[in-house]
């Protein structure tokens, strides 16, 4: 089989993904280079006729303009507090599903979404695949603007490497107007622990670890498409 490019890997796998929606359903969407092959492909599915009366919530403002630009409805939690299926890119996959997110910066509507939905997909070519999280990726860790550099000190003290992200010479900003440390660990022993520590800091808004929250993974590689599930 010739060699894919990374491109056409991270289609694949959205693709696939996008062929497990059903007409009626309410849909997360994604964010990030992978998981817009399937929002692409949904709209392609309800302009064909092959798809109707879905209703979709996307993961970021980015995710959002696109979705109104390929023409698919849109919806809130408010209307919908229950998703049915979410298809989300992710950084770096555990064999366990748990998953680093966040280098588009869009971690916490992700996991808002995420938190509202039956079934989360992850879908990525097979360099995110990962023995253990923190391996070749750091923890994206929004903080509110105020007094960051306590969160970053406290991140220091749990062992990791927090740098602040840019974006050219500036901070880069999220959706929500908070900053991002991305956190390097290392390989992280305890995702559970350090999730837990992450999440009783005030100040740190939401972080990119995701545990316990994909049911499926979908992941493109040289020799095709596997599609893991719990
Ligand atoms: C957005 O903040 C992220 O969580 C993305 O879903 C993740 O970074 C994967 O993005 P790519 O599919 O672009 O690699």
């Amino acid at each position: 089989m010739p060699a894919m490019n990374t491109d056409a890997l991270k289609q694949q796998a959205g693709e696939f993904a996008a062929d497990f929606i059903d007409s009626g359903m309410v849909i997360g969407l994604g964010t990030g280079s992978t998981a817009i092959f399937a929002t692409r492909r949904i709209a392609q599915r309800l302009r064909s006729g092959d798809l109707h009366a879905i209703s979709t919530l996307p993961t970021s403002l980015a995710t959002e303009a696109a979705a109104a630009e390929l023409g698919i409805p849109l919806t809130s939690l408010a209307t919908h507090p229950r998703i049915d299926i979410t298809i989300d890119g992710a950084d770096e996959v555990d064999p366990d599903f748990n998953v680093i997110k966040g280098g588009g910066g869009a971690h916490l509507r992700e996991k808002i979404i995420a938190q509202a939905t039956e079934r989360l997909v992850i879908v990525v070519d097979e360099s995110k695949l990962s023995e253990q999280l923190g391996m070749n990726w750091p923890v994206p860790v929004e903080v509110v603007p105020f007094n960051w550099e306590s969160q970053a000190a406290y991140l220091r003290a749990l062992g990791g490497t927090p740098a602040l992200r840019m974006a050219g010479d500036r901070p880069f900003h999220t959706d929500q107007d908070n900053l991002i440390l991305d956190c390097a660990f290392g390989p992280i022993a305890d995702p559970a622990a350090l999730d837990a520590a992450l999440n009783s800091r005030a100040g740190i808004v939401e972080h990119g670890l995701f545990i316990n929250m994909a049911r499926d993974v979908v992941v493109a590689g040289a020799n095709g498409v596997r599609h893991l599930r719990k």
